[in-house]
């Protein structure tokens, strides 16, 4: 039996945030489309953040009432930086958030302007207030930070107990900057897989250093719940410097079906959601199979 693999899409927020010029929202519904039309079962689309900090994200309430709509059946999911963002993503009608608070106290205020003691009491509140919505925790630069270098893993077990105190069951740990190397990602989702096996553990990581692959692999085979890449590889947080993309959505499905494994989703359509964003809207395109062109393509497609 094949093995199977939950790639999860964060393009449409990850993706887009990292671009200046506004992407018409027609533009970010198609892309939306192209990717839930290809297979994929789960996709964050988009964030509700303040405008002054990402003008990109202000059409999140169209954006999440139309594809909501559309797509009644797909596991749709928004980022939430504080209390004011969760209360218009469940207005929008989202089922699963995910608010973000960073390991490191300098990222975290650069990020949300809060410290650690401010960002536990709006997740908290954000829990207690909305009971019947699924919260997934980002933690941010688990695995190094763009002011603070390697922070001790011992501090990322003390957030997540104080998380679990107020609640949380599910959590991603991110690479921001792109700087884990696979031996740090596969110990790292061990152990909190052997300490916390009731949680869910997804993994979120930036190609910076061409590691994007290999840390995406080595996650999967530590055994993560679920794995989040970006289509075209496009991503990067605003408020991280040097963060680039993230691993590319159509790399790690072609990699894995050749692997053996099953992701349910099709490749070429994939793909060809890919090359239309990067022929249409510019940016930062980590992915090597769109700049591939004219050559067999090796994945069974149904
Ligand atoms: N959605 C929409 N508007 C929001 C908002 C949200 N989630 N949160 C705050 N605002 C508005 C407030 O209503 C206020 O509006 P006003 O000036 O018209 O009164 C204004 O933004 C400032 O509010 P404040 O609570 O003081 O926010 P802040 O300036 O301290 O910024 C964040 C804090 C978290 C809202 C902001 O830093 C942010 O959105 N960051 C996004 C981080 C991110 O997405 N990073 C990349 C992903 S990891
Ligand atoms: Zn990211």
């Amino acid at each position: 039996m094949k093995r199977r693999v939950k790639i999860v899409e964060v393009g449409p927020r990850d993706g887009f945030q990292s671009i200046k010029e506004p992407i018409p929202v027609q533009k970010k519904l198609d892309v939306i489309r192209g990717l839930l039309e290809a297979g994929i079962q789960k996709v964050q689309i988009t964030s509700f953040v303040s405008p002054k900090a990402i003008p990109q994200m202000q059409d999140a309430e169209i954006v999440a009432k139309t594809i909501l709509e559309e797509y009644p059946d797909k596991e749709l999911f928004a980022l939430v930086p504080n209390f004011i963002g969760a209360q218009k993503a469940v207005e929008a009608g989202l089922k699963e958030l995910t608010p973000v608070i960073s390991l490191s106290q300098s990222h975290n205020l650069a990020n949300v302007k809060r410290t650690h003691e401010q960002s536990y009491e709006e997740i908290r509140k954000i829990r207690e207030t909305f009971s019947d919505r699924k919260l997934t925790v980002d933690i941010a630069t688990v695995f190094g930070c763009p002011f603070e270098g390697e922070i001790p893993e011992t501090q990322l077990y003390w957030m997540i107990e104080t998380l679990a105190s107020m609640g949380i069951r599910s959590f991603t740990l991110c690479d921001t900057i792109g700087i884990a190397h696979p031996s740090q990602v596969q110990r790292m989702i061990a152990n909190v897989k052997a300490r916390y096996p009731q949680f869910q553990w997804n993994i979120h990581i930036h190609d910076t250093r061409n590691m994007g692959m290999i840390n995406s692999y080595a996650a999967i085979q530590a055994g993560v719940d679920e794995v989040q890449t970006a289509v075209g590889g496009l991503g990067g947080c605003p408020f991280a410097p040097g963060a680039t993309g993230n691993t590319a959505t159509e790399d790690l499905v072609y990699m894995l079906e050749r692997e053996g494994y099953e992701t349910g989703i099709h490749f070429e359509r994939l793909l060809e959601t890919a090359r239309t964003l990067r022929a249409e809207v510019n940016g930062n395109y980590s992915g090597h199979q769109i700049m591939i062109s004219k050559q067999p393509c090796f994945v069974p497609q149904e």
